[in-house]
């Protein structure tokens, strides 16, 4: 039986089933301890078998008188292994105790060892020679009618000396030690096999319990997916009446049509800038859906960032006027370029300072500066080992810094999703749908870059982006 049978053992075939065995519940060296102390009280040579005969313990040397015959008398000898052979087959019978007797005199109590009504081997104790033998027993003479009685009678009474009764006693203990030694044994083997089981039990339920997460998980992706495609799809379709809307309702308002009142025009008006609205929002979910599949192209070329800067600047100057905000540059001198998309980089710049302005009061600043910073770049096959070969290279850091409401440390990352707002209620003073964030981090990611934010002092927030000259991975 190996480790790991017992281990797939049922607990009912520990508990009830007759498969027990004494290898099983007691280890050989507690086994061998115990026979040794019990030699050492009482002298009395000890062995134990298994119920399949194997032997368990052994504290017992050979009696010189048996090696006296076995050398010197070759029918003793044979008769000697006859014995040795029978006390193995004695069987102690319903009462659990039997005697062999030797020819020489000597005497071998066999006990049964038994387990909660099982029988699990046999305790052999002896030769030993009861003290009522005082000569060379007619039974050894008969085998061997030669022997030198004289040296044999010395040799026989070297023999441990016990009364059987004694004997028998010694065996009633070592039988109750046993039963204690088998119980906790039985005991510890049954804690392990549960302690097994159920864990055995738990690991099976956590692969039940992953594989249905790994299921949700697989859903959830696909549905993911069935969402960009529909928003691309829907976005695509909307823009091209939308432009029509736009582009006579712009007509409208230049009098092709002919002349209105001021009261049309008006109405006009506020559908072309609704239009617009429209437009750009649907832009926004059509970037962040080819965003999501990968599928937004990007047109790469040498950006200068001064340029850029000052473009940006430019553009927001008369929204900043409008809310009594200004807006301030602060561009280093001689800054490598940028190997990236220009429109997109813009479209970055132009959403962070839109917010900037969008959540800064009056009189407030916004910033935008750049200068030249440097990033670790992992090697192509990098994947989260120890990295031998970190090199830096070149990168551009930009900020869009403002004296504003600022963000919270717990919001600092959620304002990242998609149509998340820190303040979606309807008493919003600003207006917007939350996409403007989601696309610039694609954006910058889509770049090799990052944008993490940063608190201004005395309040306000920073939006830092890092972009590497070059593109980090060659793939
Ligand atoms: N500079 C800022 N200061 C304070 N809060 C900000 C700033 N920038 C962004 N936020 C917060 O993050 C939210 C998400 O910004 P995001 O640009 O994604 O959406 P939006 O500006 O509300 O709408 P959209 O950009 O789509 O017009 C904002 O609604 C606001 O609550
Ligand atoms: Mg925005």
């Amino acid at each position: 039986v190996t480790v790991a049978e017992v281990r797939e053992r049922t607990l009912d075939e520990l508990t009830l089933g007759s498969s027990l065995s004494l290898e099983e519940l007691v280890e050989r060296s507690a086994l061998n301890e115990m026979a040794k102390s019990f030699h050492q009280l009482f002298g009395v040579p000890l062995r134990i078998f298994s119920d399949a005969g194997v032997l368990l313990a052994d504290v017992s040397v050979q009696p010189a008188i048996y090696e006296y015959l076995a050398e010197n008398h070759r029918r003793a000898k044979a008769a000697l292994q006859e014995v040795v052979a029978g006390v193995k087959r004695v069987d102690p019978g319903p009462k659990g105790e039997a005697a062999y007797n030797c020819f020489t005199g000597a005497v071998y109590h066999v006990v049964a060892i038994q387990y909660d009504g099982r029988k699990l081997g046999r305790l052999v104790l002896g030769p030993f020679l009861p003290p009522t033998v005082k000569e060379i027993p007619q039974t050894l003479l008969a085998v061997e009618p030669e022997v030198d009685v004289a040296a044999a009678k010395e040799l026989l009474f070297r023999m441990p000396r016990a009364r059987e009764e004694t004997v028998r006693q010694i065996a009633r203990h070592l039988r109750g030690t046993l039963d204690l030694i088998l119980f906790s044994g039985h005991k510890a083997l049954l804690t392990s096999s549960m302690h097994l089981a159920s864990v055995r039990e738990s690991f099976r339920d956590l692969q039940e319990k992953n594989g249905k997460l790994q299921e949700a998980y697989d859903k959830l992706k696909e549905l993911d997916r069935l969402k960009s495609n529909f928003l691309a799809t829907v976005s695509h379709e909307l823009r091209t009446p939308l432009t029509s809307i736009i582009g006579y309702s712009e007509m409208l308002a230049e009098g092709i049509a002919g002349d209105m009142t001021s009261e049309q025009k008006d109405f006009v008006r506020t559908i072309h800038e609704k239009g617009e609205q429209l437009l750009e929002l649907i832009s926004g979910l059509l970037d962040l859906s080819k965003l999501e599949s990968g599928t937004l192209a990007m047109r790469r070329s040498e950006v200068a960032i001064d340029a850029l800067v000052a473009d940006v600047v430019q553009t927001v100057s008369p929204t900043a006027r409008k809310r009594g905000v200004h807006v301030a540059s602060q561009v280093d001198d001689a800054l490598p370029r940028l190997w990236a998309d220009p429109t997109r980089l813009r479209q970055v710049l132009l959403n962070l300072t839109d917010n900037a302005l969008k959540f800064t009061p009056p009189n407030g600043t916004v910033t935008i500066s750049a200068r030249a910073t440097s990033v670790d770049v992992a090697p192509p096959d990098d994947e989260g080992g120890v990295v031998l070969l970190r090199s830096k290279q070149a990168a551009i850091e930009l900020r869009v810094s403002d004296t504003g409401i600022g963000i919270p440390d717990e919001e600092k990352l959620k304002v990242f999703d998609a149509f998340y707002q820190v303040d979606s209620s309807s008493t919003r003073q600003v207006g917007g749908t939350g996409l403007g964030l989601s696309i610039v981090k694609r954006l910058v990611e889509g770049h090799d870059g990052r944008i993490m934010i940063q608190d201004n002092k005395p309040s306000g927030a920073i939006f830092v982006v890092t972009l590497p000259c070059r593109r980090a991975t060659l793939s």
